[in-house]
């Protein structure tokens, strides 16, 4: 971290805004001054630009950890996202365009999709799903995975989407968590030509889920029906999608939503083996998802906007669903993946549907930065007009080949500092009014407090330190499923009266937030967040493992790798086939997102005297760094060993 310290303070490049773009920008400084002035009138002035079946009494109710937002009000998230927009020009407008990975196409209008979706939500309506029932989503990139979001927002089921790359045990913990009784999967996905038989891992997670009535299956595979290897149908309890939308009507009212009921749940990865099932409202996030895609992306009619991110992550709720809908833009949505069929698919797909806003990744910036620029030359890109990026700190010198090679040096670039739990974006210049550097996220959107602070708590100007949020926002998450200790115990806990983000950074001089990555027990490896204790829990759930610990470890494409340290149980012996089967093992019971790319056999690991395994250690073993303080150690020979069997096993 000091050497990405010492690189980020000598950034001195500056882009202040092109004066063309800052005209007719979405975003002013005026917002900025509104927002100081009174915040709270400021996220009204937001909620405002919503369609309120009942307005709100109060802005804000805030009892420390807790708040209620636009308390009072009612809405319908669907109908704001949806039925508002079809009295206009919009009706007959692209909601969504969509590109299969085997090169499908399809177009939905405001209408189309409006229609579909009135139609899934009486589909889900027959099966018995009332409001505030749990309903889990488990497909690939399809249009029917941003209807059955919308289908549910409309009836008041609370959905918890599932990411299509998560193994069936992972579906099946997530299921069992939100007591869901209905999952929503298709038949298959295309990866990579490849299909992902998420039909064939529904069925295995469901056979452990009594919470589960009704399977709704999405046919993906051109005709697949009837194809049994990818999918059995269990009778009275599975049911095709199209057959079953053809079998209601198309009209359905909105349920009026209270603005604090819930809209999702989205599991993440946390400092303990359980994921987390943060809980996200109506009214407040969509009023700070809707004004972040306004200003963040400067979303015009003409736009064609597109975020790279899977729907079974947060920025696919956030900005590939509820923020674009909320704003009537047209969508892209891709499903595959970025190197199929040849490494410039991306590109061709922005030349071909002529995208002019790219919302993506640093992890993905790399690879394409490996590949070479001849890719993005090919094609021609001159529809994009602005860049954006997330998920984790992005390098100064990815940042300035993103701008120069896909961005023709005309795009400014929006770097986005946000999480899971605060439910849209956070810290990010405004196009058109920020100046960046290549490398900060700059500076808290209007209307958010973030804060940096010492090790004691006490609040730094600038410097190094822990990020926090000081006061509250209207995407923040409410709760933790089921679980609101941990909550608090989680969020509130370390820094008394603050938001603890779990990153830490730095402030400069101009008040800029660079972002340096998290400071607890969670990796992010290319842009996935994953707990080191999950890893270890699948670990340790194999038959020849005794004792495992995992850590990150610095990777040129992925940000982080993941490195696990195995004790064998005396019974096993280390082997590269034993490796192996360790990796798959985790695939197995994680998903491919967490496969380790080492794994080390060890005689012991080195603990603590009351026991607490020191990953610092094996995070500077794992990177080849001379070792750090050992002087905590119950016995630092073991330390020492390590490390020699570290050197001989990588060779
Ligand atoms: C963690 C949240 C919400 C976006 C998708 C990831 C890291 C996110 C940035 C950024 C540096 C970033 C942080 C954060 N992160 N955006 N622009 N610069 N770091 O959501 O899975 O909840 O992960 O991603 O470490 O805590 P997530």
């Amino acid at each position: 971290m000091s050497d990405q310290l010492d690189t980020l303070l000598s950034e001195q490049r500056r882009f202040s805004p092109a004066s063309t773009f800052a005209a007719d920008a979405n975003g002013t400084p005026a917002l900025y001054e509104s927002a100081a002035r009174d915040r709270e009138a400021f996220w009204a002035e937001q909620a405002g630009t919503l369609e309120w079946i009942r307005p709100w009494d109060r802005v804000l109710d805030w009892t420390p950890p807790h708040a209620k937002w636009f308390v009072g009000g009612k809405l319908n998230v669907a109908a704001n996202c949806l039925d508002r927009h079809l009295t206009g020009p919009l009706r007959n407008t692209a909601a969504l365009v969509w590109e299969g990975e085997p090169g499908d196409r399809r177009v939905l209008t405001y209408w189309d999709l409006a229609r579909e979706v009135r139609r899934a939500a009486n589909a889900l309506k027959q099966l018995g799903v009332r409001k505030g029932d749990r309903v889990a989503i488990y497909l690939p990139m399809v249009p029917e995975a941003a209807m059955a979001m919308l289908a549910c927002a409309r009836i008041g089921a609370v959905h918890s989407v599932i990411f299509g790359g998560f193994s069936a045990e992972s579906v099946r913990d997530r299921v069992n968590d939100a007591k869901a009784r209905v999952l929503i999967t298709a038949d298959g996905g295309y990866r990579r030509g490849q299909v992902v038989p998420l039909k064939r891992m529904a069925d295995q997670a469901m056979a452990e889920a009594p919470s589960i009535e009704h399977c709704i299956v999405v046919q993906r595979r051109p005709g697949s029906p009837g194809d049994e290897s990818f999918a059995t149908m269990k009778e009275g309890r599975d049911h095709w999608w199209h057959r079953l939308l053809d079998s209601v009507s198309s009209e359905s009212e909105p349920e009026a939503m209270d603005a604090e009921d819930l809209l999702f749940i989205l599991y993440t990865s946390g400092t303990t083996g359980k994921p987390k099932g943060i809980v996200h409202t109506t009214g407040g996030y969509l009023t700070q998802v809707a004004a972040t895609t306004k200003y963040v992306f400067d979303l015009k009619p003409a736009d064609v906007f597109w975020c790279t991110a899977d729907i079974g992550w947060v920025t696919g709720h956030s900005y590939v669903v509820y923020g674009p809908l909320a704003n009537g833009a047209t969508v892209f949505m891709y499903e595959g993946a970025p190197d199929w069929p040849e490494r410039d698919r991306f590109w061709s797909l922005v030349e071909t549907h002529g995208v002019t806003i790219l919302y993506t990744a640093p992890t993905a910036i790399r690879a394409f930065m490996k590949w070479g620029t001849d890719h993005p030359a090919r094609h021609d890109l001159s529809t994009l007009r602005l860049l954006g990026s997330v998920g984790e700190p992005i390098n100064p010198e990815a940042w300035m080949w993103y701008q120069a090679h896909i961005g023709g040096g005309r795009c400014p670039i929006v770097d986005t500092w946000w999480q899971t739990e605060t439910g849209g974006i956070m810290i990010t210049p405004l196009p058109g009014v920020t100046t960046t550097k290549p490398g900060s996220a700059t500076i808290p959107f209007p209307g958010i407090v973030a804060e940096l602070v010492n090790d004691a708590g006490t609040v730094l100007p600038q410097g190094g330190g822990f990020l926090t949020l000081a006061a509250p926002w209207p995407g923040m998450l409410r709760t933790i499923y089921g679980d609101d200790a941990r909550y608090q115990e989680t969020y509130w806990s370390r820094f008394p009266g603050r938001y603890f983000a779990g990153d830490g950074a730095k402030v400069d001089e101009d008040g800029y937030w660079w972002i340096l990555g998290r400071v607890d027990d969670v990796l992010n490896v290319a842009g996935h967040r994953i707990g080191t204790m999950e890893v270890e829990s699948a670990l340790v759930e194999h038959p020849a493992v005794a004792e495992a610990a995992v850590v990150g470890k610095s990777h040129d494409l992925k940000g982080q790798a993941l490195a696990a340290f195995v004790t064998l149980k005396d019974s096993h012996q280390p082997s590269a086939g034993l490796k192996d089967d360790l990796k798959a093992h985790v695939a197995q019971k994680i998903g491919a997102i967490a496969r380790p790319d080492d794994i080390f056999f060890s005689a012991d690991l080195p603990k603590t005297r009351s026991g607490k395994i020191m990953r610092r250690l094996l995070k500077d073993i794992a990177e080849g760094r001379a070792l750090g303080d050992t002087t905590t150690l119950a016995d630092p020979a073991v330390v020492s060993r390590l490390k020699d069997t570290y050197e001989s096993q990588e060779a």
